[in-house]
């Protein structure tokens, strides 16, 4: 019986994992230059940690189980709310802003099709302590310049303001669930269902109208006013739109105008309390949502000081598609730059002694451990496309020398064993 891999989960395989890590490698260079330090957190927690802000309707939503010792524990389908259990027992001390960012595995339980997954990555930061519109826009700002070195291109960056939405709610007197319910249906970005439950519940049609507005006005710095001339500028609305603008001009310091005010942007999760942002690649059919974050406040709906917070999370999964779509090649070396070949069985451990001489050296070297012919281990190398292979001979060596055969021109040398690291290298970085 073959064994089947789990719905929505994948194997990555030898070529995949290098791109993967390269593009995960630019990810952590550019976040550490930004003064962010990496955490990890457990990869299942209490169920609660996810239940007490959303309710127990995320259940069906997530993987969760209980353990032999009868706990009810979840794997997590984000990293904010263990990053946000983590700093209030580990980090609550610490000078703030709190700068983090994290690699991992989430694990969500979603209808499996092109771009989303059961198993997918997250690579992300929070920035704890930080509400500030200066601390909004560097994150937005590294969150571009990770996409800029990764060389992607045609990525949109929609910038909005959970406030603005709220408040008209508020005013509407949509309260509680069900402004929660109206916030899940503008996330999805469904106008008909919207306009049909603002209908259900019997919106009034200003509200209604203003509303339905609201949510595809889209455009550049402008918006803004054009909004306060759209809204009764209640106080809390002002503050919002307030919010927005500043956040603008530190984005446009920080060296970034290429956003998008977007004020349809609702956010799936239910923690967010401010400024929110998305960014979307073209192109990559539904899932189009490469990243997503804001400023939200859950350190206190833990238990732990009431201090606001920001951060995003790349889907590193998309990326990876968008990367690919638009053809970016990455470049990766190839894993193994040498190859040792005894050409008799007999002179294997020769090959054993030099192979490990080229590996203390700094190059990447395989070497034949089972006695294949030499014309195996040929095709075997050239298979692998490695680019030197170093035959090992008894009449070369009776001189302490080996003989070095180019892969790609066919050309070979011979070589003194006390010169070959120091030749190899020299090929290889040439
Ligand atoms: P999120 O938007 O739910 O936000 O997820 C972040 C990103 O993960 C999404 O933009 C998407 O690219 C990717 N993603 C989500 N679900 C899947 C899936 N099933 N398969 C593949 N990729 C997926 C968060 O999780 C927040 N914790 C982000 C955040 C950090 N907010 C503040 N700090």
């Amino acid at each position: 019986m073959e064994i089947q891999r789990p719905r929505g989960t994948r194997d990555f395989l030898f070529n995949e994992m290098k791109e993967r890590k390269c593009v995960e490698s630019t990810m952590r260079q550019i976040f550490e230059t930004y003064g962010y330090g990496e955490i990890k957190t457990p990869i299942f927690e209490e169920l609660s940690l996810f239940t007490t802000k959303s309710g127990e309707g995320i259940k069906d939503q997530i993987y969760h189980f209980q353990d032999k010792g009868g706990r009810d524990l979840a794997l997590r389908p984000e990293l904010t709310a263990p990053v946000a259990r983590m700093y209030i027992k580990e980090l609550q001390k610490t000078p703030k802003p709190v700068k983090m960012y994290y690699f991992g595995s989430c694990f969500r339980y979603e209808r499996p099709q092109a771009g989303r997954f059961r198993q997918f990555w997250q690579f992300g930061c929070e920035l704890i302590g930080g509400k500030s519109p200066g601390s909004e826009a560097e994150v937005i700002s590294m969150a571009a310049h990770c996409l800029e070195e990764l060389g992607l291109k045609d990525f949109e960056i929609h910038i909005g303001n959970l406030g603005i939405l709220r408040n008209i709610l508020n005013d509407a007197n949509i309260m509680g669930d069900m402004q929660d319910q109206v916030m899940g249906i503008i996330d999805k970005g469904d106008v008909d269902e919207l306009a049909k439950l603002l209908e259900d519940i019997d919106v009034d049609n200003n509200s209604k109208e203003l509303l339905l507005k609201l949510i595809g006005m889209k455009g550049n710095s402008s918006i803004i006013k054009d909004v306060e001339a759209l809204i009764n500028c209640s106080e809390h609305a002002c503050n919002a739109l307030f919010e927005l603008e500043e956040l603008l001009k530190s984005l446009e310091a920080f060296g970034f105008s290429d956003y998008v005010v977007n004020l349809g942007i609702a956010r799936g999760l239910d923690y967010y309390s401010g400024t929110v942002f998305e960014i979307y690649v073209h192109g990559l059919g539904a899932q189009k949502q490469i990243s997503g974050g804001g400023t939200y406040n859950l350190i206190e709906v833990f238990g732990g000081e009431n201090v606001e917070s920001t951060g995003f999370a790349f889907g590193f999964d998309r990326v990876m598609d968008a990367l690919k779509k638009q053809e970016k090649f990455i470049k990766t070396k190839p894993s193994v730059e040498v190859f040792v070949a005894p050409i008799k069985n007999d002179l294997k451990l020769k090959a054993f002694e030099i192979a490990q001489k080229l590996r203390k050296n700094g190059i990447s070297t395989d070497v034949d451990l089972v006695g294949k012919k030499l014309k195996k281990v040929l095709s075997y190398a050239d298979n692998l496309k490695i680019n030197y292979v170093v035959l090992v001979g008894a009449r070369d060596l009776e001189q302490g020398n080996v003989t070095v055969k180019d892969m790609i021109s066919g050309e070979q040398e011979t070589v003194s064993i006390v010169n070959i690291a120091k030749l190899l290298k020299q090929k290889i970085e040439s």
